[in-house]
């Protein structure tokens, strides 16, 4: 069976069903939008025990990081600021690697702190199993030393894993209950 492509904003998943999903996966994308709280409530659409996995850029990356270089131009720490400063802003790059004549990357970014990011989730009716800051291998930093500084000093990405829980069966109210106790003086 093909895979079905849809294109839309994952602020807005009316387009499908409550629990059409086994899963929801997110990379790289929900720190590049607003709206993260309505983006969680829409992984609805995930069954019970679906999780939503967001890989944004992590909450030490906010607006005007950097890193300090020694001599040698190694990077020996970064600089993390402006850490809880909900203002967005617009960062402009190009990969090292790019031609010249190749434009610029102009990204809004929306950084949020660890805490907006478990608690949204939680708020939504999620279980939290699992937080990840994944690093580049040692191998990998030989082979690219420029990455190091994300192997040895700052997290570039954060992993969330968490569950939707199976919902309780409404209750049956007519059914008799437990006599209520009463009171008598
Ligand atoms: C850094 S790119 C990563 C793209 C891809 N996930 C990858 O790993 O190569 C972030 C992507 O998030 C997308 N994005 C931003 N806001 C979005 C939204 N509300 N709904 C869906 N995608 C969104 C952007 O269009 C952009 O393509």
């Amino acid at each position: 069976m093909g895979i079905r492509y849809a294109r839309t904003s994952y602020t807005d998943l009316a387009s499908f069903a409550d629990a059409a999903f086994d899963a929801v996966v997110s990379f790289m994308a929900l720190m590049d939008g607003p709206r993260f709280d309505p983006a969680m409530a829409e992984c609805c659409c995930a069954r019970a025990g679906g999780s939503p996995s967001a890989s944004p850029t992590p909450a030490s990356s906010p607006v005007a990081p950097g890193w300090i270089h020694d001599e040698q131009g190694v990077k020996v720490s970064r600089v993390v600021g402006h850490y809880f400063d909900p203002a967005r802003w617009v960062e402009r790059f190009r990969f090292a690697d790019a031609p010249a004549e190749a434009p610029e990357f102009v990204v809004p970014r929306f950084d949020r702190t660890l805490s907006e990011y478990v608690n949204t989730l939680t708020g939504t009716g999620f279980v939290l199993k699992r937080l990840e800051e994944p690093r580049p291998s040692e191998e990998y930093c030989q082979a690219h030393p420029g990455q190091r500084g994300w192997r040895e000093h700052a997290a570039l990405f954060l992993h969330v894993l968490a569950e939707k829980p199976a919902e309780k069966p409404a209750s049956d109210s007519s059914r008799p209950g437990p006599a209520s106790p009463t009171t008598s003086r």
